[in-house]
């Protein structure tokens, strides 16, 4: 197989909630390709085991610290002692998030600031804190995760494709302002992809609840982890030195917007 070269080698990305799922993913395939990897979530012992698999699994550095992203303090410990280890950050990819979607009248106060706190502000904390470090070393890549629905909102979508849409308009905000740093910014825009939080859903038989979404999709299925890992390495990668601001759907083509 003929091999991109990534150019990852001796990176530091930091991968927020990676301990497990797509964000998992993530850090695992730039740990393949060589970068220092820091990596967050709140439960410790699953955040610890997926550490020292990664290790195990490719010699990597990897730092697993607890934090809570919607927690100011937890954010900048995190980003301190990944400078302190790794000595600066080129890769930041802002991931967590939770499917938080109702009608408009079954949504409260509480439940909107909680999605905000989680999927927009979380990203704006760490971009503000990276940033620095990004322009220190001449550059950086800024990957936040979103969803179709932030382009193309559904019907009983909320507060999720509001925060969604934010999170993109944040991505076009900074991918402007900080193009002459040398920091690229982009979106990935997720349909349905493999993830911890599908198998809770599911239950028992994981992959008859796979198919059953997947009817949705027009490419008949549902995305594995490491399909959306490989994107994201790319967007973080020397290959991609000519993409920022982009809102790139990864959902085997359900959305209705390009
Ligand atoms: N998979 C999909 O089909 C899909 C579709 C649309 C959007 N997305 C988005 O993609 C992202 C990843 O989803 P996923 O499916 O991989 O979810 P997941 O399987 O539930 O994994 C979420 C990860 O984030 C961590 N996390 C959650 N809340 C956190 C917090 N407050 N602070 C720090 N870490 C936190 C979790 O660990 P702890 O619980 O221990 O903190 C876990 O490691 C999310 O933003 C999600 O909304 C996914």
């Amino acid at each position: 197989m003929d091999l991109l070269e990534l150019g990852l080698a001796g990176k530091v990305a930091i991968v927020t909630g990676a301990s497990e799922g797509l964000g998992r993913a993530c850090a695992e395939r730039f740990a393949r390709s060589g970068a220092r990897v820091a990596i967050c979530a709140r439960r410790k012992e699953i955040l610890e085991r997926a550490a020292e698999e990664i290790r195990r699994a490719t010699a990597a550095e990897v730092l697993a610290m607890p934090a809570d992203v919607t927690r100011p303090q937890e954010v900048e410990a995190f980003v301190t002692a990944t400078v302190r280890q790794f000595g600066g950050v080129d890769i930041l990819v802002n991931n967590p998030g939770t499917s938080a979607a109702a009608a408009f009248g079954q949504v409260d106060d509480q439940t909107w600031e909680a999605d905000i706190d989680l999927k927009l502000m979380a990203a704006v904390r760490f971009c503000r804190l990276v940033i620095p470090h990004m322009k220190r070393r001449g550059g950086g890549r800024i990957i936040n995760v979103t969803t179709i629905g932030g382009k193309a909102p559904a019907a009983r979508s909320l507060p999720t494709s509001v925060t969604r849409a934010a999170g993109i308009n944040l991505t076009k905000s900074l991918a402007h302002e900080y193009a002459a740093d040398g920091i690229l910014v982009n979106t990935v825009c997720l349909g349905l992809v493999k993830s911890a939080q599908w198998e809770r859903r599911a239950g028992g038989d994981r992959e008859a609840y796979y198919r059953e979404v997947a009817r949705r999709v027009p490419l008949g299925r549902v995305a594995e982890a490491h399909e959306f890992a490989d994107l994201v390495a790319f967007l973080a990668s020397e290959r991609a030195g000519y993409i920022t601001g982009a809102a790139i759907n990864f959902d085997g083509g359900m959305s209705a917007t390009v």
